[in-house]
C-alpha cells in the first residue's frame, strides 16, 4: 500500500539508518552502510523509524515524533575495500601490525621509561573502577571468549586478581554469586552480540539496589564505540582495530589481547603486584611487536602457504597449547572449523592422555604451540607422545629452539617474544594456515555457510 517508503522498529536486535546524498538506508550493523556513507543513526529500542526518498523521521513505540542527530563515522571507507587482497580475512591478518601499533598508541605512554614511578598505561579508567577488587568476572562468545582466556591469565598471573570467564550463553542460567568487589568485564568486539548483552543486562540489574561504586563496576572491551555494548556499560576499552568484514575474527582478537594486555599490566602497576624491571621487560616487548609481526609475515607467509596445501583434503586437526597458549590451541581449532568446515579440535597438552589421544593416527595432523617458557619441555614431550601415534606434527616455535624441537614435521617459525606476549604472535600462522586452506578448497572465505559477522540472536 504504501510502496514509497519503509517503516522499520528496533527491539534488542541492533538498527541503524544511514543518511546518503538523496537516499537513505538501514542495516543491522554499521559496516553494511561504511560503503555507502558515514552519517549514521542508531536507533534505540522501542523506536521506529520511517524512510522515504524525502528523508527519515523516528518516532517513540507510542508514536510520538524524536529528534534525533545523526553522527559521522569516523571510519574511511578504504576499510571495507579489498586494497588488492583477495579476501578481507586476508587482507585484516595483514593490518595486524598497524592494528598493534594503534592500540600502543591510544594506551601507552611513549615517553614512559624505566625507571618512571608512574605507570606507563593509560586506559582513561577512573582509578574507583579497580581499586578493591577481589575478583573478576568476564563473559563473552567465541573468538572473544578464547582472548578472554588469555586475559584471565593476565589477570591472574601478573595482577594476582582471581578471574573467571564465562561463556555468555550460559552464564545466565547458572550465574555465580556476585560480591561488591567483582568487577564484571564484557568482552565483544561488534558490541552487538545478543547472549553477552543478555548475560551483561542481567549483571546490571543483579547490581540494582547496591551502592554506586558497586553498579558501576562494569567495564566492556570492545570494537564499536557506538555499539550496544558502549552504551551499556558504564566505562569502556576500545580495542582500535577498525572495521572488520571477514567472519572470522582476526585482527579484533590481537586488539582484544592488547586490551587485557594493558588492563593487567596497570592492575599490576596500581596493586604493586609487578616488580618495575618486569613491567619494563614487557613494556619494551609491547612495543617490539608490530615490527615482529610485519616481519614474520613478510618472510614466512608463502612458506605457511605452502604447506597449508599439503592439508586441503584432511578431515580432522588436532591444536594442542599449554598455560597461555592453550586458548591459542582454540582459537587454531576455531578458525580452522569456521572457513575451511574442516573438524579441528583445540586441547590442553597435557589432556591429550586423558582420553583424545586414542583419536591420533597417521590421518590426523597435530600442530603444536611450543613457545620456550615455563611449559615448552611439557609440550614438546606431549608432541612426542603424539608422534609415538604416527602424528604428523606440525610446530609453531621460534626457529632459535628447532634443535630440541626436531621432533616437527614441519615448523611454522614464530618470532622469539617473551612467553607472556607470545599468543601475539603464535596466533598468526593458525589464521593464515585456516585461510590458505579454506582459501584452496574454493570456499568462501570471508562469508562462510551458516556464520554471521554479528550474532544479534540469542
Ligand atoms: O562480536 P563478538 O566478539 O561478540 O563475537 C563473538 C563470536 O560470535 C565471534 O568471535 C565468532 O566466534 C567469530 N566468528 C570467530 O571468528
Amino acid at each position: 500500500d504504501f510502496p514509497e517508503e519503509i517503516i522499520v522498529a528496533r527491539q534488542q536486535a541492533p538498527l541503524v539508518i544511514g543518511f546518503g546524498a538523496g537516499e537513505f538506508f538501514c542495516a543491522s550493523d554499521t559496516p553494511a552502510l561504511v560503503s555507502h556513507t558515514r552519517t549514521v543513526l542508531s536507533l534505540e529500542n522501542g523506536e521506529l523509524a520511517r524512510l522515504t526518498s524525502m528523508g527519515v523521521e523516528v518516532y517513540s513505540f507510542a508514536g510520538e515524533r524524536l529528534k534525533k542527530s545523526p553522527r559521522i563515522l569516523g571510519w574511511s571507507p578504504v576499510l571495507v575495500e579489498k586494497q588488492g587482497f583477495k579476501h578481507f580475512m586476508h587482507k585484516e591478518i595483514y593490518e595486524q601490525p598497524a592494528v598493534v601499533r594503534a592500540c600502543l598508541e591510544a594506551y601507552l605512554d611513549s615517553d614512559w621509561q624505566p625507571g618512571n614511578p608512574n605507570s606507563p598505561i593509560n586506559l582513561n579508567l577512573p582509578k574507583e573502577l579497580c581499586t578493591d577488587v577481589e575478583q573478576i568476572s568476564i563473559l563473552a562468545c567465541g573468538t572473544s571468549w578464547h582472548a578472554s582466556l588469555i586475559g584471565k591469565y593476565l589477570l591472574e598471573q601478573l595482577a594476582n586478581i582471581p578471574t573467571a570467564v564465562q561463556y555468555a550463553s550460559e552464564y545466565r542460567y547458572a550465574p555465580a554469586p556476585l560480591t561488591p568487589n567483582t568487577l564484571t568485564i564484557g568482552v565483544t568486539q561488534s558490541g552487538e552480540t545478543a547472549d553477552t548483552l543478555a548475560a551483561l543486562g542481567m549483571e546490571q540489574q543483579r547490581r540494582a539496589g547496591f551502592t554506586d561504586k558497586f553498579r558501576s563496576r562494569m567495564l566492556g572491551i570492545t570494537n564499536r564505540t557506538e555499539s550496544s555494548i558502549a552504551h551499556m556499560m558504564p566505562h569502556v576499552i576500545n580495542t582500535h582495530a577498525g572495521i572488520e568484514v571477514g567472519v572470522a575474527a582476526t585482527k579484533t582478537f590481537v586488539t582484544q589481547l592488547m586490551a587485557f594486555y594493558f588492563l593487567a599490566l596497570d592492575l599490576a602497576h596500581q596493586r604493586q603486584t609487578i616488580s618495575t624491571e618486569r613491567l619494563a621487560e614487557i613494556i619494551a616487548g609491547l612495543r617490539q611487536l608490530p615490527a615482529e609481526i610485519e616481519k614474520f609475515l613478510e618472510i614466512q607467509e608463502q612458506y605457511v602457504e605452502e604447506l597449508s596445501h599439503q592439508f586441503t583434503e584432511t578431515q580432522d586437526f588436532i591444536f594442542l597449547g599449554r598455560g597461555i597458549n592453550f586458548p591459542i590451541a582454540l582459537e587454531g581449532a576455531l578458525k580452522l572449523k569456521e572457513i575451511s568446515y574442516i573438524h579441528a579440535e583445540g586441547y590442553p597438552a597435557g589432556e591429550m592422555k586423558h582420553g583424545p589421544i586414542a583419536l591420533l593416527d597417521a590421518k590426523v595432523p597435530v600442530v603444536a604451540i611450543a613457545m620456550p617458557g615455563s611449559v615448552y619441555e611439557k609440550v614438546l614431550s606431549n608432541a612426542q607422545e603424539a608422534k609415538a601415534r604416527d602424528a604428523r606434527l606440525i610446530g609453531v616455535t621460534p626457529k632459535q629452539g628447532v634443535a630440541e624441537a626436531d621432533i616437527f614435521d614441519h615448523i611454522l617459525p614464530v618470532p622469539l617474544v617473551d612467553e607472556l606476549l607470545s599468543p601475539i604472535v603464535t596466533v598468526i600462522p593458525l589464521q593464515l594456515l585456516a585461510y590458505h586452506i579454506a582459501a584452496r578448497r574454493g570456499l568462501d572465505v570471508d562469508q562462510p555457510r551458516n556464520l554471521a559477522k554479528s550474532v544479534t540472536v540469542e
